[in-house]
């Protein structure tokens, strides 16, 4: 018998073709049809946001989120423990990644070494919920208030992952999900930005 590391859930097939074969008889294939809306109201209920907005995948999303805070050059703090990706999307946004070392319990970004790393260049803080683990928001949101940084938070992992009763994906300036079949709840591909 094999046994897996992980693997994706998938939804029983007779459903999804039922959808499937609506989205053909309806032909609207972009642009907010109703199987987008539909899930993004759905999974905003279900993490109590108050901003919920699908995209193509997590790492688009972290981009968008860069992009709106209209974060186009200068540092950013981030973990080089994480998937490429959160690197990626700064590099793409014409930043410089500069990395900070992690905390031993739950491998994300380290409060006190944020601090040490901040420059008259420094734009954001783009930590990790690394597997899940919450980061030290209370701590990364105050360094960032008092250096008037934005926090972006990368919760590609942390779906369903809560602090003090509130959704990972509820904290910073933005924070970032990824829905790809890795995650523990996916969508094939996907991601979003709250
Ligand atoms: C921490 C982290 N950030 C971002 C991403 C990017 O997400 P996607 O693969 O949906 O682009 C991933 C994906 O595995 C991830 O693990």
């Amino acid at each position: 018998m094999a046994i897996y590391v992980t693997k994706p859930a998938l939804p029983n097939i007779d459903s999804f073709l039922l959808r499937v074969r609506k989205i053909f008889e309806r032909e609207v294939l972009t642009n907010q049809g109703p199987e987008v809306l539909e899930l993004e109201g759905k999974i905003k209920n279900y993490l109590g946001v108050d901003h919920f907005h699908y995209v193509t995948n997590g790492t688009i999303a972290l981009q968008l989120a860069l992009e709106g805070l209209g974060i186009r050059g200068g540092e950013v703090i981030t973990t080089p423990f994480s998937y490429v990706a959160t690197t990626s999307a700064i590099l793409w946004q014409r930043c410089k990644p500069v990395f900070v070392d992690i905390e031993i319990n739950n491998f994300t970004l380290d409060p006190e070494k944020i601090q040490e790393a901040i420059t008259p260049e420094t734009k954001a803080i783009m930590p990790v919920h690394v597997f899940g683990y919450a980061c030290e928001i209370e701590k990364i949101n105050k360094i960032a208030k008092e250096n008037n940084l934005k926090v972006i938070y990368d919760a590609a992992h942390a779906f369903g992952s809560s602090y003090k009763h509130n959704s990972l994906a509820s904290f910073g300036d933005v924070s970032t999900l990824s829905f790809h079949a890795t995650k523990l709840f996916h969508t094939i591909e996907g991601g979003a930005i709250e």
